[in-house]
């Protein structure tokens, strides 16, 4: 879709809104004057959402913008739809990927029905929430400025959460299913928002928190994937919540066991294998998780070729969601440090998956973590042409143009005292040759160390 299409497609979308609304005033819900323009503006919504994961609506001085496109030639229709939003007070409304005709039903009756001006953001949120509104987010405009700021209060929260179940298996206690479920779904919010942020987190970080990092790492690199795929949302859910407790039978060993260096005992591995099956029947006990997430966490080490463990009962297919998590396990193990190990780059660790594709890791996943994550993840510190290191802090959309590049290190590999952002399609205007090429990709245990975390604060800003 071209931009002029795309432009038309999302005036026509707002114009479907407005018209809904209109003849909601003069027309019992039922009738096909209000529900017609919402089944097509639902069917005009999903065209868009086959590239991209929300669609953000503001009003900005008194004018309508969609996706920063301003709307200019207002019917009356649209006119009456854009004086509810600033009468009601909604800043910004942003509709999420999955949206279904219901949700924009009920969207537009709480436009109808709502009399109040001027109400305060978190109202307004409430009241959707409680008419049933899903896929539907109302912002005040300046909130989600700070994407990362964001990403990092949702992983945040994460962690905590992850803290929080782990100690209570440890004192004999049943885990909270509700606050996973929860924290997997502002995870899948975020990432649909804005996934570089969202995947910046995985790559910091913590050794002495490695089962904490790790645990949240692998929900939200699952649910990239997920995403993909392009699975229902219940399912993303089920496959985030898996990966957020997969290892949780871990806590069930002892702790030097698990941060032990070196190569195992067969005694010692065998101890190792239990905690698919524990964190099984630990799951078991949890509120509020599938059966499906059971599944998958008792699975999460069987292998593509049918060998790993446990081994499956005869008959048994395993679930194909399984091996999502095994892809995301092993992304992020590759890429952290251990006791026992040296972080790889991100294109080190793919490397190492490629060759492990059809045989303990199914390979068509593997291809689609890649491409999740694009060629040149989030947080990759490259080398560029003029020997200058820079950290990749956004990744070109559908695989096209370049990555947003900060340069932190000069030539002779000292940290610039700022980061500096530099444009890769930039050429010399007197050779006519790009300024800055990719040459390679760099192992930032070579470096002196950087603040990455301020590093990509700064760039997402
Ligand atoms: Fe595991
Ligand atoms: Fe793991």
């Amino acid at each position: 879709m071209d931009r002029r299409q795309m432009e038309n497609t999302i005036a026509g979308i707002v114009r479907l809104l407005g018209t809904s609304l209109k003849n909601r005033g003069l027309y019992p819900p039922s009738h096909p004057l209000v529900r017609t323009p919402i089944e097509k503006c639902c069917a005009e919504l999903d065209t868009l959402f086959s590239d991209r994961a929300e669609l953000a609506l503001t009003v900005a001085d008194e004018t309508l913008v969609l996706e920063g496109v301003p709307i200019f030639h207002l019917t009356s229709s649209l006119e009456l739809f854009l004086a509810r939003l600033g009468s009601i007070g909604v800043p910004a409304v942003i509709f999420e990927r999955g949206l279904a005709s219901e949700d924009l039903e009920r969207f537009v009756l709480f436009l109808h029905e709502t009399k109040e001006q001027g109400l305060a953001v978190d109202a307004i949120k409430d009241r959707l929430a409680r008419a049933g509104v899903r896929h539907i987010r109302v912002t005040a405009s300046d909130e989600e400025r700070d994407d990362f700021e964001a990403a990092r209060r949702v992983y945040g929260n994460a962690i905590d959460v992850v803290v929080q179940a782990l100690s209570d298996v440890r004192n004999g206690k049943v885990p909270d299913g509700a606050s996973c479920d929860h924290t997997v779904r502002d995870m899948n919010g975020m990432l649909l928002r804005n996934r570089d942020a969202m995947i910046a987190l995985t790559l910091i970080k913590n050794f002495d928190e490695y089962t904490y990092n790790h645990s949240v790492n692998v929900s939200i690199l699952s649910l990239a994937v997920a995403d993909t795929l392009g699975l229902p949302e219940q399912d993303r859910i089920n496959v985030g919540v898996a990966g957020l407790l997969h290892d949780v039978g871990k806590t069930q060993l002892a702790l030097d066991l698990i941060r032990k260096p070196g190569t195992l005992t067969v005694a010692e591995y065998e101890e190792i294998k239990k905690h698919p099956e524990e964190g099984f029947a630990i799951l078991g006990k949890m509120t509020n998780i599938e059966p499906e997430t059971r599944k998958i966490v008792r699975e999460h080490h069987m292998r593509f070729d049918g060998a790993g463990y446990p081994a499956l009962q005869p008959g048994v297919r395993p679930n194909p969601h399984s091996q999502v998590i095994a892809v995301a396990d092993c992304y992020d193990a590759l890429t952290s440090m251990r006791s026992y190990q040296m972080a790889r780059t991100p294109q080190g660790a793919m490397e190492i998956m490629r060759k492990l594709a059809g045989k303990a890791l199914d390979p068509d996943l593997v291809l689609l973590l890649e491409r999740s994550l694009g060629a040149y993840p989030v947080g990759t510190l490259l080398r560029l042409s003029t020997m200058e290191v820079g950290i990749v802090t956004s990744v070109p959309g559908q695989g096209k143009g370049y990555p947003g590049i900060s340069v932190l290190y000069d030539r002779a590999g000292n940290p610039l005292a700022a980061p500096e952002t530099v444009d890769l399609s930039e050429s010399d205007p007197v050779t006519g040759k790009v300024r800055r090429a990719v040459i390679g990709t760099v192992n930032p245990m070579f470096l002196p160390p950087v603040p990455l975390e301020s590093v990509l604060a700064h760039a997402s800003a």
